[in-house]
């Protein structure tokens, strides 16, 4: 993985959270890896006034913010030498001929020839996306077809609203560039819990004969978070909601990697052809029936992390008769031959007791059951039976993969005992994972799009979630509330007890 040479990164919406809280950290750490190539130009691009000085100062002070006592003064001064400011209105697209000439002056200036590879990262509110695109075609900054590699545009979600809306990007963006050179951003996909998925699955020969409907008895994936609309979120997050925000993509693309049949060959066009067809035989819930598939809530007052906490619509910018869910939970089925049957249960929501991702495989049980052990504490006897083995992928925090199972107590008796195996990153690699921002930020300067979202799997997921969309917000009924710092409204303890299983309530954190 050696530097690119010759490529020049160009940061669209510089004065942006996303750039001084994820790009320019990442791209700092890349630098002290030298995974930069050298003299390469960070050019922030943005429509307020700014000399490279006042960027440089900005980005700084927030980059110090977030190492902390890591971070290393000398390294950044001789990184700051390579970032620059360009004012611009993005949205005039007469005036991107000015952004070429002094791309071009910067770009000389730091050694790179007449023929830089840019990547330009779209690092701005979506309604810009295609006014910026447009903008570097009418400058003639986007290369001809044979040459499409010299440009990479990097898209951040939310790739649209709705499936209509996503269609009309998609469409907008392919007006003027090639599918390879737009590189649409999950950043789940450059978690390195989430890479190691494949891995695990394709380069082990124990667990992938397992995973299917003769011995799997359902999936759980689960993305809590307990914070709230810290910050001004909520004015982003009460147009978009649970759905939108989290289960369209990070959710749906863990689904994916779980459920997806070996790819011919580790490249990206095979990756993702598999994503798709799982994404493709996703089988579309009755809309009329969306209660039995789908559930909704809104968190109410209540605790997180021992603090009180309001509810969701008293929180800042959020309408405070707001319906939008800030919970939603699923029963998804993939109607094809591995997993016939098998119900994958999707969780994610905001003010949940822990920050955690993660899936857990249950098996079934074995055929017969015969051990089963009668347990008493006091007058109070319990029996205890093996319980369905699990394989639990934890993609943060403390990323590990356990496998449960039951086994014997040491005695005269054949006592049950559940125990697990655990492999745990921190424990073996001692070493601190890189964020996924410097991960994908790499892929794109090496032209690497495996882990990027294709625009066919995108719009395959808005397919899927669509309908749902559509029936919540065309309902004036409100979401099912509940207290912040417990799991989540009780319709999705029932969605999972009709398939006689529980929600797991992830430990160890
Ligand atoms: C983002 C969502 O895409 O993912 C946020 O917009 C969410 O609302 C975040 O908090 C979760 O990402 P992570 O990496 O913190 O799990």
């Amino acid at each position: 993985m050696s530097p690119v040479p010759g490529t020049s990164i160009v940061i669209f919406g510089a004065s942006g959270d996303l750039t001084s809280r994820k790009l320019i950290p990442a791209l700092f750490r890349l630098f002290q890896q030298d995974f930069l190539p050298a003299g390469c130009p960070i050019t922030g691009v943005a429509r307020r006034e700014k000399s490279h000085n006042e960027f440089r100062e900005e980005m700084r002070a927030d980059v110090q913010k977030r190492f902390g006592d890591r971070f290393d003064e000398s390294a950044w001064e001789q990184f700051a030498k390579q970032l620059f400011y360009v004012r611009l209105d993005l949205a005039d697209n007469a005036a991107y001929d000015g952004l070429k000439a002094q791309l071009e002056s910067l770009e000389a200036a730091c050694g790179i020839s007449a023929d830089p590879t840019r990547v330009v990262y779209l690092a701005t509110s979506p309604s810009l996306f295609s006014s910026a695109v447009a903008g570097l075609h009418e400058a003639q900054m986007i290369p001809p077809r044979e040459n499409s590699g010299r440009l990479r545009v990097v898209v951040e979600k939310p790739f649209g609203h709705d499936l209509d809306s996503a269609i009309k990007l998609a469409g907008e963006l392919d007006r003027y560039l090639q599918e390879d050179q737009i590189f649409r951003i999950d950043h789940y996909l450059g978690k390195e819990t989430v890479q190691n998925i494949l891995l695990f699955r394709f380069g082990n020969a124990i667990f992938e004969p397992l995973l299917n409907r003769s011995h799997v008895d359902h999936v759980q994936i689960t993305c809590a978070e307990s914070q709230g609309m810290e910050g001004s979120r909520g004015g982003y997050y009460d147009t978009a909601g649970a759905l939108r925000d989290v289960l369209q993509n990070h959710v749906l693309q863990l689904l994916c990697l779980i459920g997806m049949d070996p790819p011919s060959l580790f490249q990206a066009r095979e990756i993702r052809d598999e994503k798709l067809k799982v994404l493709q035989a996703l089988r579309p819930g009755n809309p009329g029936a969306l209660g039995n598939w789908a559930v909704r809530g809104q968190y109410m007052a209540g605790l997180s992390d021992g603090k009180a906490v309001p509810a969701y619509r008293d929180e800042e910018r959020v309408s405070p008769n707001s319906n939008r869910e800030t919970f939603v939970a699923m029963k998804v089925l993939i109607d094809n031959w591995r997993w016939a049957g098998v119900p994958f249960f999707l969780r994610t929501g905001k003010r949940l007791p822990k920050q955690v991702t993660e899936i857990a495989i249950q098996f079934k049980n074995p055929p017969l059951n015969l051990f089963s052990t009668v347990e008493c504490d006091g007058d109070l006897c319990d029996l205890v039976e093996t319980r369905p083995n699990q394989l639990i992928i934890r993609i943060q925090p403390r990323e590990s993969i356990s496998l449960r199972f039951s086994t014997k107590r040491p005695g005269m008796n054949y006592q049950v005992q559940p125990v697990s195996m655990d492999f745990d990153y921190d424990q073996h690699f001692k070493t601190v994972l890189p964020e996924a921002y410097e991960r994908l930020l790499l892929d794109v300067m090496r032209g690497d799009s495996t882990l990027f979202t294709r625009n066919d799997e995108l719009e395959a997921a808005w397919r899927f979630v669509n309908p749902v969309l559509q029936a919540w917000e065309s309902s004036s009924s409100a979401p099912e509330f509940y207290p912040a710092g417990t799991w989540g409204p009780s319709a999705a303890d029932r969605l999972i007890a009709d398939s006689r299983a529980l929600w797991r309530a992830p430990s160890g954190l």
